[in-house]
């Protein structure tokens, strides 16, 4: 019997894949424009690493980590999301001294034990960039004009950016409190995960997705109302910038991000095109996260996009092409066979991409092969023509044939290609 992928994973079959690939590479230039440089940290972590990044009552650490005891007896886990290695790296190598600015960016696979659906799995894949060590407004705006620059790039239109400031450890306090007294007696009313949520951290209410819930967290207070001096004017600072940038936004009061780590400014970029996963990116500022991980005292800012949901916001007119062959080699008769892979030999040590057929079929069977695979000339090698020191060529589009000397073939195909390449 056939064993099946698991379930919440996914072949990125050819076809598909060239949009992955164009996503990766327009992610890479973009990054790279603003100043970041790629980093690739292991798919294992310690478990630890994310039940104090990531935060002991967050969804992702409660119910959806892929974490195991290893053979040696560590517990370990799939990573849930970069962040986290990204700061472990970070202090690990001292990056700080080591770069100029350490601004990095990351692309692969995560792992969140999630109920799949479209644009939810339970391995995908994210970009995520991180920049550590400034506090000053500007490096959020920059941040957040990324993103959108990125969106962009990507030719994907009909997106929301939407922004709020949880403020920092000292505004916290104050606002947690002000839910719990806003919700009163209305806390029994609430799910079972949100009666925990109120004890243990009440900003997690926002995270709640339970259609009976919504009405009394939509009346719940607001975390910009409650922010300290300090938040206020940063946040006020980072509206200027974007403004500055023009870049619209709105200002919602329930993104405090399913993460612990954040502070002050979160945002997310929101497509009305890709069903109810809508969220194509997020991130935000988490300046006590490299401490709490037990490094320097340093502040911090990302984002991560989930390169599934990019993928189906392109625009689906967009022309990705796959690999296809620049000429393929059709042979007739044993010698002419034998021949015809010293011919596909030298037009591939051209840097041509050459295919062939290998087991001799009838011409007919060959010219077919090279109709599927697009390529836009045949060489057709047959005992006269090796005889004479020739190859027929047939050209696919106009079915026009010609002979030529065997010694110019590689020159006919890279003149014939050479304005496409
Ligand atoms: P996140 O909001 O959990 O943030 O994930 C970021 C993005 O990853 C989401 O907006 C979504 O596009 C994609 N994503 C998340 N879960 C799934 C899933 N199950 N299936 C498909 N796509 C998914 C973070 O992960 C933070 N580390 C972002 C960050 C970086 N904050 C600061 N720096």
């Amino acid at each position: 019997m056939m064993i099946p992928s698991v379930r919440g994973t996914r072949d990125i079959l050819p076809g598909e894949v060239e949009r992955w690939a164009f996503v990766e590479a327009t992610a890479r230039r973009v990054f790279e424009q603003y100043g970041y440089f790629e980093i690739r940290t292991p798919i294992i972590e310690r478990e630890e690493l994310f039940s104090k990044g990531t935060g002991e009552t967050t969804d992702i650490v409660q119910k959806e980590m892929y974490a195991f005891t290893d053979k040696g007896g560590e517990r370990i886990t799939l990573r849930p999301e970069a962040t986290p290695s990204m700061v472990r790296a970070f202090v690990e190598h001292a990056l700080e001294q080591a770069m100029a600015v350490p601004k990095l960016y990351a692309i692969g696979p995560m792992f969140r034990y999630e109920r799949p659906q479209k644009g939810r799995y339970r391995q995908f894949h994210q970009l995520d960039v991180e920049v550590f060590g400034i506090a000053d407004a500007s490096v959020d705006a920059e941040v957040i004009d990324l993103a959108w620059s990125l969106v962009s790039a990507l030719g994907i239109s009909g997106v929301d950016l939407a922004i709020n400031s949880v403020g920092c450890a000292a505004c916290r306090p104050a606002f947690s409190a002000a839910l719990v007294a806003a919700l009163g007696d209305d806390v029994g009313k609430l799910c079972a995960d949100c009666q925990r949520r109120a004890v243990t951290n009440p900003l997690r209410i926002f995270d709640c997705k339970v259609p009976g819930d919504q009405a009394v967290i939509d009346a719940l207070p607001h975390s910009v109302d409650y922010l300290c001096g300090e938040c206020r004017q940063h946040f006020d600072a980072v509206r200027a910038s974007l403004d500055l940038y023009r870049i619209p936004y709105t200002v919602s009061h329930r993104l405090v991000r399913g993460l612990d780590y954040y502070t002050r400014t979160t945002f997310e970029i929101l497509s009305g095109q890709i069903g109810a996963q809508n969220a194509i990116l997020g991130g935000g500022r988490y300046d006590g996260l490299v401490k709490q991980l037990g490094g320097p005292d340093r502040v911090g800012i990302g984002f991560a996009a989930g390169i599934e949901r990019l993928v189906l916001a392109l625009p689906e007119e967009l022309a990705v092409s796959a690999p296809r062959p620049d000429v393929f080699v059709a042979a007739l008769g044993e010698a002419a066979r034998f021949s015809s892979f010293e011919l596909l030999r030298d037009l591939r040590r051209a840097g041509l991409n050459a295919q062939i057929e290998y087991e001799g079929r009838s011409l007919k069977s060959q010219m077919k092969r090279a109709d599927r695979l697009k390529a836009p000339l045949v060489f057709v090698l047959g005992e006269d023509e090796l005889a004479r020191g020739e190859i027929g060529v047939k050209h696919m589009a106009t079915s026009t044939q010609e002979s030529i000397p065997r010694a110019e073939a590689v020159a006919y195909v890279l003149r014939t290609v050479g304005g496409k390449r």
